[in-house]
């Protein structure tokens, strides 16, 4: 049983300073829910305190899931041979995002693997159309590690935002996740470029992923503090049938609750998405981790026909919804709990 005052005493602290040691992390990882209670209340109030009670809604393209890399963890890696591999075409996608704008989105998130097809030209290409066709929204892409040049012609072509999570910001930790040809450097020097080149940025890691512990959340969170992202994106691992990590154990809701608020706390600011990861593995794991200190959720814009297709993790939910199922269920679950979702850009407030 851990002493409340002492429990009260870290949470304070950490929200005074928002800072945290190794050692507090390891204590607030450790605590039952119970005890936990007075972290979560605190990273509300926060959360409260910075967007009300505003929940961001981004819809999410999901326009290519053939991917060059083969990161272990990732159902759509290429040597995953059971993968039914899709690709939208500009069309397709336009089709999404007219969808989208009916429905109130003025975020899109164009997410895909790294596939050949979708070369420079070509991803310039989507933006430029989407650019022209919606200047009031924002563009998102998450389409993984590219040369500073190329960033640069994205953001030239309009894309505003760029999500790349981290993985983890641990070298060691990093290749037991990645096959050999990729390089943790890399990553992290991406991220620096998106930053630079004038993007809003988004790192972020899977909690519970193989071989995570303490000290590689430590230096997660150390990362998060050096690199002042407009988003950080955490959800937890969970295994893919078809991968190396099929038999893993996945990561927990306590867990991944208990990451956003300590993110929230030190940085109270960023946009922190309940994922659908979250809501995979618990039926109201998005609602959760926005009373965690949560404030955006990403709702799937893809067509239902390749849903299914886009499958990182097993029973992925929401593959057999319409947009617009999923974006009213959303506002339902929000509502649910006293927050509202929002229907513009929901730029950071850094
Ligand atoms: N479980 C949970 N999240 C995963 N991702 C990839 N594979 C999995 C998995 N098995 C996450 C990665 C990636 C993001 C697009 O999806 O963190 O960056
Ligand atoms: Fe492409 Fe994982 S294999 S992101």
């Amino acid at each position: 049983m851990a002493d409340i005052d002492k429990i009260k005493e870290i949470v304070d602290r950490i929200h005074d300073t928002q800072n945290i040691t190794k050692e507090e992390l390891e204590i607030l990882l450790s605590l039952n829910e119970e005890d936990a209670e007075y972290l979560t209340t605190k990273a509300r109030e926060v959360r409260e305190s910075v967007y009300g009670k505003d929940v961001y809604i981004r819809g999410l393209i999901e326009f290519t899931n053939y991917c060059k890399n083969d990161c272990l963890y990732c159902g759509i890696r290429r040597s995953n041979k059971n993968a039914d591999r899709y690709r939208l075409s500009l069309e397709d996608i336009m089709n999404c995002c007219e969808t989208g704008y009916e429905l109130g989105f003025r975020t899109f998130v164009l997410q895909g693997g790294e596939d050949a097809y979708y070369n420079e030209d070509r991803v310039c290409e989507v933006v430029k159309t989407i650019r022209d066709k919606y200047p009031d929204c924002a563009i998102t892409l998450s389409i993984g590690e590219w040369p500073k040049e190329s960033y640069e012609k994205f953001y030239k072509a309009g894309a505003n935002r760029y999500l790349l999570r981290h993985e983890t910001a641990d070298s060691c930790h990093y290749a037991k996740l990645h096959p050999e040809e990729m390089s943790f450097d890399n990553r992290i020097q991406c991220l620096k470029d998106l930053k630079e080149i004038g993007f809003q940025v988004g790192c972020g890691f899977m909690v519970g992923s193989p071989y995570q512990s303490v000290d590689t959340l430590f230096k997660d969170l150390q990362w998060i503090k050096e690199l002042q992202p407009h988003m950080v994106g955490i959800g937890p691992f969970i295994s893919q049938q078809d991968t190396p990590f099929a038999g893993k154990e996945s990561g927990t809701l306590e867990m991944t609750l208990r990451l956003l608020s300590i993110i929230r706390l030190i940085h109270p600011r960023v946009l922190l998405p309940s994922t659908t990861a979250l809501g995979t593995i618990h039926p109201l794991g998005r609602e959760k981790g926005i009373l965690a200190g949560g404030n955006v959720v990403m709702p799937n814009l893809s067509p239902t026909s390749v849903r299914k297709k886009y499958a990182l993790y097993d029973n992925k939910i929401c593959t057999g919804d319409e947009a617009a199922e999923c974006r009213y269920c959303l506002q339902e679950r929000m509502e649910s709990i006293g927050y509202h979702v929002v229907t513009d850009r929901g730029d950071s407030k850094l």
